[in-house]
């Protein structure tokens, strides 16, 4: 490990590259030089709060000498080309999820990035950074619960994002399954089937031609069986919980709430705080621990992870859950 301070810029000054700004402020070997985002004042009100310089065009991120590295946090349908720019101008890059808009878009990235060196190049599913399930997977690759028979992972939003935002997500399950299905990659390893199911609970959406809740059932190439369920909005708030059952014992994840304290009366008890409130509290330390992991393969030559092709997975199992979903049928992956 160097001590070397990363020079960052950010593409994309909506609400993940705010969570971003956020976590290269907090981190010591990284520095936010520049924000860019064409619309609005988003990037000069980003750059503003952290001290960087903004730009219109992102072109005038991957030319400036003053970046070593570009979080792409644009909208998805933007992802591959942008990564491309910037790997070719030598930054190294954190590109959200999804790292492109189909799994056509994605091999082609990757088949173009093969062609040239180019520093690291790293997807942001930064649930494998979470302490809780980066303990609970290191728990399972220690034996600890023996072989994974089953997997459960619930992963719902408090609130739909604007209609405009989903209308460019790729549909749910380029948006929302993705976490979970590089989730259940993470734990069980390669997947060889997908069953889905759709739903439209949420009548304000029914025009995006989107599913607004889904519910996965993933089998593994190993025989293990994970079930996902989403949904795009929920009462109770951002709701993430994990199970993995093995044949020695079971690991929980549960929803982190501020406090830990319950209130327990003689006819009632319950925990007394909501839940952590969507992804900027609840995963806060995962987007931390992924920059340093990402600052660590920049500076000391190490492999990222994940990888664009953990990114093309993902994808894999996104477009076979959306035809499963359409036709009502299983879907093979390869
Ligand atoms: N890992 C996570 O937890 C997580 C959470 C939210 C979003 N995301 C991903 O991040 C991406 C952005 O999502 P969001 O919720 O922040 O959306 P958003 O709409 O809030 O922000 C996107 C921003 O990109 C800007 N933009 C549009 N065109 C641009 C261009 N050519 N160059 C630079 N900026 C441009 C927009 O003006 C907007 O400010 C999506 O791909 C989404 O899947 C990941």
């Amino acid at each position: 490990m160097t001590d070397k301070t990363l020079r960052v810029a950010i593409i994309g000054a909506g609400r993940i590259g705010r969570v971003h700004a956020q976590a290269i402020a907090s981190h010591p070997r990284a520095q936010l030089v520049l924000v860019s985002d064409p619309f609005g004042t988003a990037a000069e009100d980003l750059a503003a709060a952290h001290g960087a310089r903004a730009v219109k065009d992102a072109a005038d991120v991957f030319a400036d000498p003053e970046v070593d590295a570009v979080i792409i946090g644009s909208p998805t349908p933007l992802h591959a080309e942008q990564v491309l720019a910037a790997a070719r101008a030598g930054k190294a890059v954190l590109c959200e999820k999804p790292v492109a808009s189909s799994v056509a878009e994605a091999r082609e990235l990757e088949s173009e990035l093969a062609g040239f060196e180019h520093k690291p190049v790293m997807v942001g599913f930064q649930r494998r950074y979470d302490p809780s399930i980066k303990k609970a997977r290191d728990l399972v690759a220690a034996g600890e619960i023996g072989r994974v028979e089953q997997m459960t992972i619930q992963s719902r939003d408090p609130a739909a994002p604007p209609a405009s935002y989903i209308a460019s997500s790729g549909g749910i399950f380029k948006d929302c399954t993705i976490h979970d299905f590089d989730q259940a990659r993470f734990f069980m390893g390669d997947i060889a089937e997908v069953t889905a199911f759709g739903q439209n609970n949420i009548p304000q959406l029914a025009e995006t031609g989107d599913f607004d809740g889904a519910v996965v059932v993933l089998r593994s190439v190993d025989g293990a069986v994970a079930s996902i369920t989403n949904n795009r909005h929920c009462a109770a708030g951002y709701d993430q919980r994990m199970e993995v059952h093995g044949e020695d014992g079971s690991l929980f994840v549960d929803n982190l709430r501020p406090t830990s304290v319950t209130v327990n009366k003689k006819d009632f008890s319950a925990a007394q705080d909501p839940y952590l409130d969507y992804f900027l509290e609840r995963y806060a330390d995962a987007y931390r621990d992924e920059l340093t992991s990402f600052i660590d393969a920049i500076n000391d030559g190490g492999e990222v992870s994940p990888t664009v092709a953990d990114g093309i997975e993902a994808l894999v199992l996104a477009e076979a859950a959306e035809e499963s979903a359409r036709s009502g049928r299983p879907v093979r992956v390869s």
